[in-house]
């Protein structure tokens, strides 16, 4: 378990981020179910998406690397994946298990479906309880609660849900078992969550349609068309680069070619809100997204209250969101947040309590935190509790600090960052590992 030592310094130059995490666990799992030979260019080689990765080929689908950063995925159809001779390991990835159970459903055959520790502990009722209305036989670990989940494959009906809470791994479940389920299937979102599945299944010419708050899809009545495209850089990757560019004197950075959907970039609009001197431009679109390049340097930040439908669209930016509240003038309120108890960790229990060691005003609400700042932050020893997105938020935090921070079990950056250190390195920081 590796211990990442970070000293203060600011972050200065012009670099992209690695691609998006969402995309290329979507690009795999759809392209597995196309229609002839997709191609993946510059998809995301993380934790996280290695797990999708093997999840497709154990489902008997051929994929192949001829170089780095591209892949081409064999896909075999919406009737031709085969019974996975093993149970299927999601390891840490949240996307992999509850995407793979709508897929599933409603194929002709049994799976299970596994993943480490961490992804054990995290809830499944949300898919299996809808999945359950559309005629799905699943199994699982206190009735469906929890993984391992066992799927016997079986016809689907459509059916009409609202969902209790929004989430684009519900919502996208439910798409892909609707592509499998007799007759219209309608899902209900609460709040704008990511909606890649949408654009990617539109794409490749799925019966997909949004009215209002609502999506509706049917059993498409032609194949799915493979994919040729090219991911971009994930909003929540720059999210860790932009706290620090806006927060740390003397920074100043471009990242270029990132992915900018208006589901995923709350982050952005927070941070102007709070006085962020922020600008995007060299506006492009890549795999259906729309992209750019953003440019941030620090200013004087102000606090701000974030919460209602929009807390969505930066639900993954919360824990860097408390950090850089820390250098914000005034009170930061995060409400409405509650789904940040069952990421990877309790983010709000383990923000504050790991940012607390470093000495920020952070407080615990039951559904999100208040900061009082600005707090000049002391290095300490932190730990990231196996949750990457902690650990970046961490490390982060340690270029604010005075004196050095130790980010202790920072392995798990790798789920989603891959390189996250040289990147800092290649930016300027002091860091070792
Ligand atoms: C994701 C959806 C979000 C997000 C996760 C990735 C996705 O989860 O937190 O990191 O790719 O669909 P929820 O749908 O559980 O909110």
């Amino acid at each position: 378990m590796s211990t990442l030592i970070v000293s203060p310094g600011p972050l200065v130059g012009r670099i992209p981020v690695p691609a998006d995490k969402s995309i290329t666990h979507r690009s795999l799992l759809f392209g597995a179910i196309a229609q002839g030979v997709s191609r993946i260019r510059n998809h995301l080689d993380s934790g996280d998406c290695r797990a999708t990765l093997a999840v497709v080929r154990e489902l008997g689908v051929q994929v192949d690397e001829p170089a780095a950063g591209e892949l081409i995925v064999h896909g075999r159809g919406l009737r031709g994946l085969q019974e996975p001779e093993d149970v299927l390991n999601c390891v840490n990835s949240g996307t992999t298990a509850r995407l793979a159970a709508g897929l599933l459903a409603g194929q002709p055959f049994h799976s299970v479906i596994t993943g480490s520790a961490q992804l054990r502990r995290r809830p499944m009722k949300r898919i299996v309880e809808p999945l359950r209305r559309m005629g799905a036989d699943i199994a699982g670990r206190e009735d469906g609660r929890y993984l391992p989940l066992s799927i016997r494959g079986r016809p689907l009906s459509a059916i009409d849900y609202e969902m209790p809470v929004a989430s684009a791994q519900v919502k996208s479940c439910l798409l892909l078992a609707g592509l499998y389920a007799q007759g219209l299937t309608v899902v209900r979102e609460p709040g704008p969550a990511r909606d890649h599945t949408e654009r990617m299944l539109a794409a490749m010419g799925a019966d997909i349609t949004r009215i209002g708050s609502a999506i509706t899809i049917e059993p498409p009545k032609a194949p799915l068309q493979p994919l040729d495209i090219t991911i971009p850089g994930d909003f929540s990757s720059a999210a860790f680069l932009l706290a620090a560019g806006a927060c740390i004197p003397g920074s100043h950075l471009t990242i270029i070619n990132v992915g900018v959907n208006p589901t995923r970039r709350g982050l952005l609009d927070a941070l102007i809100e709070m006085g962020a001197d922020i600008t995007l431009d060299n506006w492009s679109e890549s795999a259906g997204e729309p992209t750019g390049d953003l440019h941030i340097r620090p200013s004087r930040l102000r606090g701000a209250t974030f919460g209602g439908t929009d807390i969505v669209t930066m639900i993954d930016e919360l824990p860097i969101l408390a950090v850089i509240a820390t250098q914000a003038e005034g009170e930061t309120v995060v409400k409405d947040a509650a789904e940040l108890r069952v990421k990877e960790t309790d983010r709000i229990a383990t923000t504050v309590e790991e940012l607390r060691k470093l000495g920020a005003d952070i407080e615990a609400r039951s559904d999100g935190f208040v900061v009082h700042g600005p707090t000049r932050l002391q290095g300490a020893r932190v730990h990231s509790h196996g949750d990457h997105r902690l650990a970046m938020a961490l490390a982060i935090a340690g270029l604010m600090a005075e004196g050095a921070t130790a980010v202790e079990d920072a392995n798990c950056i790798a789920d989603s960052f891959p390189g996250f250190a040289q990147t800092l390195l290649r930016l300027g920081a002091t860091i070792e590992s």
